[in-house]
């Protein structure tokens, strides 16, 4: 049966010891490293046209603690520029998006506290923000034309909107034996489909956004990304590796079928600045303001000492609450907990011997 990435894909939910809420401070980390960058576009869209009523999206907001802080960030941004300004605040409508299965109502029960606590942090009786929840894929139009001012996303965009053609797990033939991500010995073929499956997917989003963003609006995206033009260049993306390994150890054993771990790939790619680029100028509707690259060490850093269990043990969590609803569904449930008790004995192992960090971009964009 084929695994449709909309109906599988969603963070592990509510607030238990494996859900997303309680194992996303990497994210976390990577929405502050982006901070200036989106004050930055803010501060710019005032300059420009300072619009009374300011419409913004974040795509792939989830569910948890990191879901609001964008908005959080951006009303203290306005607030300052405008009390500056001696300007009122504008108007905000803010759309959140995820999927389908989201967890949207756990945003909606959050709301009253979060409206209060604006107020407190940013010493304002009153201000318009009306928050929307808006399920569907980013791959494809969420909005009404010309609506946006700001579209923000955060590690989300090296989700595919698929399983790269030819490798989904129904193919005739498994392209990527023992392995469920691009690896040192994947062949051409594999790399080719992933890499193409992240032009089409980028191309649509652009295309999409770029009817429902204003002429000078702005897009601040965040993903995951890669230093090499060389995709096989794993450093990135080593954690697949470890994960891959952790499957094909339980498929020895006879704990999971080795068929399975060949026709399974993950829908994910991890771009360089390069390809990145090159998709944006071919669609063209967006002009590329900034790109950096960041490097955030696989368990977010930030410790005075380094112990590779403990490290370990958040990097498995934290994958865990990501990847679990998709790999239950090709795997099933049962193995869960063996499978990431293994991955996270190869993590610990890993880091013991290197330091590993994943690479995340950080692009602005200006619409033409
Ligand atoms: C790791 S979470 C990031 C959540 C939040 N932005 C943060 O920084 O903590 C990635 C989110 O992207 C969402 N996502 C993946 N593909 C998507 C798509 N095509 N359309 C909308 N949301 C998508 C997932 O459902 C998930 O909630």
């Amino acid at each position: 049966m084929r695994m449709e990435v909309m109906q599988v894909l969603h963070m592990n939910g509510g607030n238990g010891e494996n859900s997303y809420s309680r194992n996303s401070t990497v994210q976390r980390k990577i929405i502050s490293l982006a901070k200036p960058i989106v004050e930055e576009a803010v501060l710019q869209i005032m300059n420009n046209n300072y619009p009374e009523s300011m419409g913004i999206a974040d795509l792939g907001c989830s569910s948890g603690p990191n879901t609001l802080q964008l908005i959080s960030e951006i009303l203290s941004i306005l607030n300052s520029k405008c009390s500056q300004l001696g300007r009122p605040l504008p108007e905000l409508r803010v759309f959140l998006n995820d999927l389908f299965n989201n967890d949207f109502n756990g945003i909606f029960v959050s709301l009253p506290a979060f409206y209060d606590r604006i107020k407190v942090e940013n010493g304002i009786r009153s201000y318009s923000c009306f928050i929307s929840g808006v399920p569907g894929s980013f791959y494809g139009r969420l909005f009404p034309s010309n609506s946006l001012h700001l579209v923000h996303s955060s590690s989300s965009l090296h989700w595919l909107s698929q399983v790269p053609t030819g490798l989904e797990n129904d193919a005739r033939e498994a392209l990527n034996k023992g392995k469920i991500f691009i690896s040192k010995n994947s062949p051409q073929i594999v790399l080719d489909a992933y890499s193409m499956q992240f032009q089409k997917d980028f191309s649509l989003f652009l295309s999409s956004r770029s009817r429902e963003t204003v002429s000078g609006g702005r897009l601040v995206l965040s993903f995951m990304g890669r230093a090499s033009t060389d995709p096989t260049s794993d450093e990135e993306f080593y954690h697949w590796e470890l994960l891959g390994q952790a499957l094909m150890s339980m498929a020895k054993e006879g704990l999971v079928e080795e068929q399975k771990v060949d026709s399974f790939n993950a829908p994910y790619y991890a771009p360089c600045p390069e390809e990145v680029r090159a998709e944006t100028e071919k669609e063209g509707s967006f002009v590329i303001d900034r790109l950096e690259a960041f490097q955030i060490d696989w368990d977010g850093g930030g410790r005075e000492v380094f112990e590779a269990a403990v490290a370990a043990q958040r990097v498995a969590k934290t994958i865990r609450a990501v990847v679990e609803s998709m790999l239950q569904a090709h795997f099933g449930k049962d193995i869960m907990d063996d499978l990431f008790r293994r991955f996270q004995e190869l993590v610990e192992d890993h880091l013991s011997k290197t330091r590993a960090y994943y690479v995340n971009l950080v692009i602005s964009m200006i619409k033409k």
